[in-house]
């Protein structure tokens, strides 16, 4: 058993502390947010995430858990201080650190005893350096003893519990190798492949990591715009592609393009990264215009199909997550697309499963439906921009009814298009072409 304090209480700092809780450690999660704390002391989430609420529940009743806003009591005896703020996109596309800053320097303002240093934010690399330069200039020159390592954290928002307690890997970087170890203990009974490197190459493999999924979106997007004009059917490219274990078939599924808290703003400051020492990032910019581009395109279609305007148009949104089984709608698709929708004067109706409460402070012109049904009513088009499970079976011939003119538009190819048409519905897929060289659309 460790005593560990995990500094960010969001996805993944409240994920990490409960999992750690889990394993048999007592944690202290601790936030500047008071009313995050709060919240979370009277066994409120702060997020959406599949499976949480039980796991905070049974640690808390163990004692194994703790949530505060007091730094020194958090860290008061802690083996281990984990940082897992944010850190999200500044003025330029680089990553602001201000929040690992804070951090930081309350560590090297209130810690007593030697401590190991576990960044789990995804940071530039060189940050780990830095943040120990941090601490040893606030600290003077007393004899702090402490080690930084560097623990990049993979896990997916929906599936983070599941990601935590089962990784493809543990990656653990920094110059004090018998740290690293200490911390590989943590995870050992995980039993999962654990790689120990150097503080910045750790760091590179996650922007690496990102980086290359993120990839991966945009070269399947780009190829599906290919099949639209030249009537292939992209998902069943992918299929055939993915079936070669070089390639694999995850993350090769065509829609609005990527979305999140976290691919824009990794690539984004990967890219910022290379440029400020001396390298071209030709791939990422242009993996992230293919992105950019596939919101625009599906606007293009559909309005090509309401005949060249969206003036006077409604249009019905499903999803506002930036993917299933999250309340986040931090650089969704959805909004993106609904932006663009009202700048050409559309009215816009939407439902997401979770999203609502966010929808509604960030999205405060559109006008929030119950349920999938009630955002079809009267709609010139229905878009599904986010593919949860309860978007997927729907009864179409109410839908059909229900919309003023019968167009979808299947942002995340789920749906059965040859059914939908015989309904009598205009489908408009992403890379389906119908070999007519009209962009997937009859
Ligand atoms: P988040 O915005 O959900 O949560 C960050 C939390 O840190 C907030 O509650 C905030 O109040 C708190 N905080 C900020 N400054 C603080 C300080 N000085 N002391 C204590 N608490 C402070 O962020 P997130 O999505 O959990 O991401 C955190 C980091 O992990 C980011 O670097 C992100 O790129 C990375 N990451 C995120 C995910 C994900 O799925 N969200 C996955 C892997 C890595
Ligand atoms: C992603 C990575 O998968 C995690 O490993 C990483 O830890 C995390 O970013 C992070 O650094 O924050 P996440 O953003 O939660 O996780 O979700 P993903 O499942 O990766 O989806 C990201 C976006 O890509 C979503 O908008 C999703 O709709 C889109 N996507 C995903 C596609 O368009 N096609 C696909 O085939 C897969």
């Amino acid at each position: 058993m460790s005593k560990i304090c995990v500094i960010g209480t969001g996805y993944v700092g409240l994920v990490t502390g409960v999992c750690f809780a889990d394993l048999g450690n007592e944690v202290h999660c601790l936030d500047i947010n008071e009313k995050r704390i709060t919240e979370l002391n009277n066994g409120i989430m702060p997020i959406y995430e599949p499976g949480l609420e039980e796991i905070v529940e049974r640690n808390v009743n163990a004692k194994r858990i703790f949530f505060t806003t007091d730094y020194e009591a958090a860290l008061s005896q802690a083996e281990f201080a984990f940082i897992a703020v944010g850190t999200p996109s500044g003025v330029d596309g680089e990553a602001d650190l201000q929040y690992v800053r804070e951090a930081a320097e309350k560590i090297a303002e209130v810690v007593d005893h030697s401590i190991i240093i576990v960044n789990k934010s995804t940071v530039p690399v060189g940050t780990g350096d830095w943040a120990a330069d941090i601490i040893r200039k606030k600290r003077g020159n007393d004899e702090l003893e402490f080690s930084v390592v560097s623990n990049p954290e993979f896990l997916r928002e929906g599936s983070a519990i599941n990601d935590f307690m089962q990784p493809d890997r543990v990656v653990l970087g920094s110059f004090d190798h018998s740290a690293a170890e200490k911390v590989a203990k943590l995870y050992h009974s995980l039993r999962a492949p654990i790689l120990i490197t150097d503080l910045r190459t750790a760091e590179m493999i996650k922007y690496a990591s990102n980086a290359f999924l993120a990839t991966k979106i945009s070269f399947i997007n780009e190829i599906a715009n290919i099949c639209d004009e030249l009537g292939a059917d992209v998902r069943e490219v992918a299929d055939g592609m993915g079936l070669d274990k070089r390639i694999g078939r995850s993350f090769l599924d065509a829609g609005l393009g990527w979305g999140g808290s976290c691919f824009p703003k990794d690539v984004k400051a990967l890219a910022h990264m290379a440029v400020l020492h001396n390298s071209q990032p030709q791939l990422l910019q242009a993996v992230m215009d293919i992105n950019r581009n596939q919101r625009r395109r599906i606007v293009y279609k559909l309005r090509n199909v309401l005949d060249g305007s969206f003036s006077e148009k409604k249009i019905g949104v499903l999803g506002l997550s930036f993917k299933p089984n999250t309340d986040d709608m931090r650089e969704a698709p959805a909004t993106e697309i609904i932006y663009l929708l009202l700048n050409e004067n559309a009215a816009v109706q939407a439902y997401d499963p979770q999203a609502m409460e966010n929808a509604a402070a960030e999205l405060p012109e559109i006008t929030l439906c119950k349920d999938p049904y009630d955002t079809a009513k009267g709609v010139d088009a229905l878009i599904l921009a986010t593919e949860w499970n309860e978007f997927k079976q729907l009864d179409f011939n109410r839908i059909f009814k229900l919309m003023r003119t019968p167009i979808l538009v299947d942002g995340r190819n789920q749906w059965d298009s040859t059914r939908l048409r015989e309904i009598g519905f205009t489908y408009i897929g992403i890379g389906q072409g119908n070999h007519n060289g009209n962009g997937g659309q009859s």
